[in-house]
């Protein structure tokens, strides 16, 4: 289905450190230099309400919180800046690029954190409303390869172990997403430098129309 708004909508989504931000600077500058309309934001956040509830997400004192009350606010957040930023930038023509979006939830509530796939997919379909995602930047870059932790000391005791697990889980998870989406991801194993990577980025959106 295409996205019937006349921009086109692009997510950036990996695990952690592996370039996300890094790529989204690159493409700005491009799109600046180029003279392209576009619009970068980022999830959680990306308008005033919902960086409030990013504060909520991510504030150490909320350690408590379960894992759907978590879900739920990340869609609430996405809803909010979905309806008031991404929508009508897109109506206006714009390509709009987001750090982290649906695929995000999916990966990290859904796949790594357990909450079945079908509540995270409804309740992302709830926060989309009429709007899809044309393409995903898909950063493939496993956790153990992730550029923070290059030259980061070995992760041995327990909980890091854990948390290896974990971000494991996210990483298949992304995979499992992108074999059920095999013509919106447009991945890049990001093995070269970030300039590297970046000409094979713009040229892939190129090939697209985007850019
Ligand atoms: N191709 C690359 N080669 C080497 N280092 C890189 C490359 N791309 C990015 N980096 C470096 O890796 C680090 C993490 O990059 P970045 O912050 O863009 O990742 P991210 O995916 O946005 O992370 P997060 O999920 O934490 O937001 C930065 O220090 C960045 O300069
Ligand atoms: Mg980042």
């Amino acid at each position: 289905m295409e996205n019937k708004h006349k921009g086109k909508f692009i997510t950036l989504e990996g695990c952690e450190g592996v370039g996300k931000s890094t790529q989204l600077q690159l493409l700005k500058e491009y799109c600046m230099a180029h003279n392209i309309n576009a619009v970068f934001t980022r999830e959680p956040g990306g308008c005033e309400i919902s960086e409030k509830i990013r504060d909520v997400i991510l504030n150490p004192d909320n350690c408590g919180m379960s894992d759907m009350t978590e879900l739920m606010l990340y869609c609430a957040a996405r809803s909010q800046h979905t309806q008031t930023v991404i929508k009508p930038a897109l109506s206006s023509g714009a390509v709009v690029f987001c750090d982290r979006y649906c695929d995000s939830t999916a990966a990290y509530q859904g796949y790594a954190r357990g909450i079945s796939i079908d509540t995270v997919n409804m309740l992302n379909a709830a926060a989309m409303g009429d709007v899809k995602i044309d393409y995903t930047v898909f950063m493939d870059v496993p956790p153990d390869k992730g550029f923070k932790r290059k030259g980061g000391a070995e992760k041995n005791d327990r909980l890091e172990m854990e948390e290896f697990d974990f971000h494991r889980r996210v990483y298949n998870g992304f995979k499992e997403i992108e074999k059920a989406n095999p013509e919106r991801f447009l991945s890049f194993k990001a093995e070269g430098t970030k300039y590297e990577t970046h000409e094979l980025i713009v040229a892939a959106l190129k090939e697209r129309g985007v850019l």
